[in-house]
């Protein structure tokens, strides 16, 4: 899968011939799985059109600083189309908007875009062999170079004016790759194997009944999901539930019992770097279980429970080179509770859950949390949806880890 996949990009178009291949990169940025939205020059437009564009897009093109129809006068706000960007790619990228970009000088919307950007910004510049050797050239790209934005190279080949030399833009596909294995090479966790345990496990009292809990997995699935577009390769070792993923970085085990998720983690852990319990795991088991359906009877049925084994406390036991961090879901004591559990567990960090907190725990859609590491420094987040917490949790982990 591109790493490009959900990630929106914004387009810019200035006024060279190589406008044309435009259109084929939107499709490949359409391909990856981008959003893309598209900003002109106005003297682009003589290169291609804005409805090529905007149909390959499936966005409206934006070229001016507002738009009239007959009631209104719409303003393109670029701070906002800035903001939207993940990335911003000046493709091409000629000789006098590169020489705006480095003064700063705003004469269209594309430059404004670009001046309150916040992304990363790459650009393919395109122009004739003499005039991308000219000094003034040269001089901006490493301004703009040194300004932080990206140069994709130009190639060697055939020009427009039937000259050959450097200043051809970088075809398509290769663009695309170099943005790709750019932002691989920027994701913090690439080559880091990750282990995610999520969900409930059922435990078997008989053929057709179980001790569970009202975990959903969610909170354990978005871990997983923010682990694998941070770039690591996942290991998610889930009980039953019926949330769904699909990442080529993600491999998912599906377990049901405590016993079951504990013998999948701990043939794995050795290997794992950062491993994050999320599962809320049954404490107890039943003692025995039956072979058969058990048949109603008169009176009470009592049923003997054992403690399983905690999954959590031998993986710190266990601990090498692996970053630890536990979940802790408690009703009253809370920050005391979880302090304990940190240090009874050898964890680094451990993430904390109050019931008393309308909208944290494990079966909705939102958490609220507070993050403990051993070093006792406490955060607290308001309450987020569980992909907002799950980025949380990583960022709090980034910060404290060191491979
Ligand atoms: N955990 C685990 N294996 C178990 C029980 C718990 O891996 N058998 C993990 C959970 O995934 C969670 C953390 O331990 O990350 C906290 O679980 P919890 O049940 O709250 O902790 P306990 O130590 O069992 O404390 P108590 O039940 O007294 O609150």
């Amino acid at each position: 899968m591109s790493v490009l996949k959900g990630k929106k990009i914004l387009l810019g178009v200035t006024a060279g011939i190589a406008a044309y291949k435009t259109a084929h990169l939107v499709r490949l940025c359409i391909k990856a799985g981008a959003d893309v939205q598209v900003v002109m020059t106005p003297a682009s437009k003589d290169f291609i059109t804005p409805l090529t564009l905007s149909t390959l897009s499936k966005n409206p093109v934006h070229s001016v600083f507002y738009e009239k129809n007959e009631e209104n006068e719409l303003w393109n706000n670029h701070v906002d189309l800035g903001l939207w960007a993940d990335l911003m790619l000046i493709a091409p990228a000629t000789a006098n908007t590169m020489s705006k970009m480095t003064n700063g000088t705003v004469d269209n919307l594309l430059l404004a875009v670009y001046l309150s950007a916040k992304c990363p910004v790459y650009f393919a510049p395109a122009m004739d062999l003499d005039m991308y050797k000219h000094p003034s050239t040269t001089q901006s790209i490493e301004k703009l170079t040194s300004y932080g934005n990206q140069l994709i190279p130009a190639a060697s080949g055939e020009l427009a004016s039937g000259l050959v030399g450097e200043g051809r833009m970088a075809e398509p596909e290769e663009i695309i790759r170099f943005i790709e294995a750019d932002m691989e090479g920027k994701l913090p966790l690439k080559g880091k194997k990750v282990l995610i345990t999520a969900g409930p496990t059922y435990e078997a009292i008989d053929p057709v009944r179980f001790i569970g809990n009202h975990s959903s997995g969610k909170m354990g699935f978005e871990l997983a999901r923010k682990a694998a577009n941070l770039g690591a390769e996942v290991l998610l070792i889930s009980g039953p539930s019926s949330q769904q993923i699909s990442h080529s970085l993600v491999k998912r085990i599906d377990v049901v019992s405590a016993e079951q998720m504990y013998n999948e983690v701990h043939a794995r852990y050795q290997e794992i770097d950062i491993a994050i319990a999320a599962a809320a795991v049954a404490d107890y088991t039943p003692l025995r279980t039956s072979d058969t359906k058990i048949k109603k009877q008169e009176g009470n049925l009592p049923i003997e429970l054992k403690a399983t084994k905690d999954i959590l406390a031998a993986m710190g036991t266990h601990k090498e080179q692996q970053f630890l961090v536990g979940f802790a879901l408690e009703t009253n004591n809370e920050i005391e509770h979880a302090k304990g559990k940190l240090a009874r567990k050898n964890l680094d960090m451990i993430v904390l859950n109050s019931l008393r907190d309308k909208g944290a725990g494990f079966a909705g859609d939102t958490n609220k949390i507070t993050i403990i590491d051993k070093g006792n420094t406490i955060s607290e987040y308001p309450l987020q949806s569980k992909e907002a917490v799950a980025s949380n949790i990583f960022s709090e982990i980034l910060k404290r880890y060191h491979a």
